[in-house]
């Protein structure tokens, strides 16, 4: 049973921590504010850009996964969420001599700039041009410098319970552009995907972490809103093939089964879930 410490411990981190609490781990999650993580988590206070507030984290860790998130869409922000906090993480850990087994850094496949529908996958360029995928790719190299395994985790877009910002547009009869793919996970799958990765014996650096349904945008607006019973999305833009298709091959062949291998099954499951119970 393994000691894991999830930095960032907000929805995808909590959701892990409480699949590695059930499977019999002791689970630690960091947050600057105080909270409950419920059952099997262990609720710290610190902040990762302060590492003065860092000294009393528990020893003995054996796995960590870097999971926090920018406060807001600045290069400030960005930079001090993922390079920035998970350097000071590395520095303390590493001072008082912790010896991991793993460090997972959770990196999104904003570290890619194809925008022609190019299939991209773990041998791909990353030759980001926006800071956001700027300072998630210094953080990948933050991790793999670090004196311990280290593996990055590409998210696609994350969606799922709380997470409706896809449903939302369809439901305010936003638009949509043809020709645009678009890559998602559900966020229980985010947490099992990094989970399976922990528990795997000889992972690779780097895995790309999408559904099985690179789609474009107006398919799965298109779907979303014939399962909401409206009308299809109006159309914008000219048509033009962008955005990239991610490829999940490598996380699959490492025996990685999805719960919700595509956005009919995750937002299906979601919106089944709220016509149950209503959502606030
Ligand atoms: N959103 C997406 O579609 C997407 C796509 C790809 C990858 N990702 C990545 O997935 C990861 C997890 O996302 P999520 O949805 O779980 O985010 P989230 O719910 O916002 O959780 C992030 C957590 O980090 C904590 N945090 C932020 N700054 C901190 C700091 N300086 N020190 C300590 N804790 C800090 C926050 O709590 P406090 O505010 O209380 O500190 C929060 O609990 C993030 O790295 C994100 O970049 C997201």
């Amino acid at each position: 049973m393994a000691r894991v410490l999830i930095a960032g411990c907000g929805d995808v981190g909590t959701a892990l921590g409480r699949r590695l609490a059930g499977r019999g781990d002791t689970v630690f999650g960091l947050r600057r504010s105080a909270f409950d993580g419920g059952p099997g988590i262990t609720p710290l206070q610190g902040d990762l850009t302060r590492p003065d507030t860092l000294a009393g984290l528990p020893a003995g860790l054996d796995q960590v996964v870097y999971a926090a998130a920018a406060d807001d869409r600045t290069e400030g922000a960005y930079e001090a969420a993922y390079p920035g906090g998970l350097s000071n993480l590395v520095a303390v850990l590493a001072a008082r001599g912790e010896s991991l087994q793993r460090l997972i850094f959770v990196s999104s496949t904003a570290v890619y700039a194809q925008q022609d529908g190019e299939r991209v996958d773990e041998t791909s360029v990353t030759l980001p041009g926006h800071f956001t995928g700027r300072n998630q790719l210094a953080a990948e190299a933050v991790a793999a410098d670090a004196p311990w395994p280290a593996m990055a985790v590409r998210f696609g877009g994350i969606y799922g319970p709380g997470r409706r910002w896809l449903l939302a547009r369809v439901e305010r009869g936003e638009a949509c552009k043809p020709g645009l793919y678009t890559n998602r996970i559900h966020r229980d799958d985010c947490a099992g995907v990094l989970a399976h990765l922990l528990a795997l014996d000889a992972p690779q650096p780097v895995y790309v972490a999408v559904d099985d349904a690179p789609a474009p945008q107006c398919e799965v607006m298109d779907w979303l809103a014939r399962r909401l019973g409206g009308p299809a999305p109006p159309r914008t833009g000219d048509g033009a093939i962008g955005g990239k298709r991610c490829d999940n091959r490598r996380l699959k062949a490492s025996g990685y089964a999805f719960i919700h291998p595509d956005y009919r099954a995750g937002y299906g499951a979601m919106l089944a879930h709220e016509e149950q119970t209503g959502r606030d």
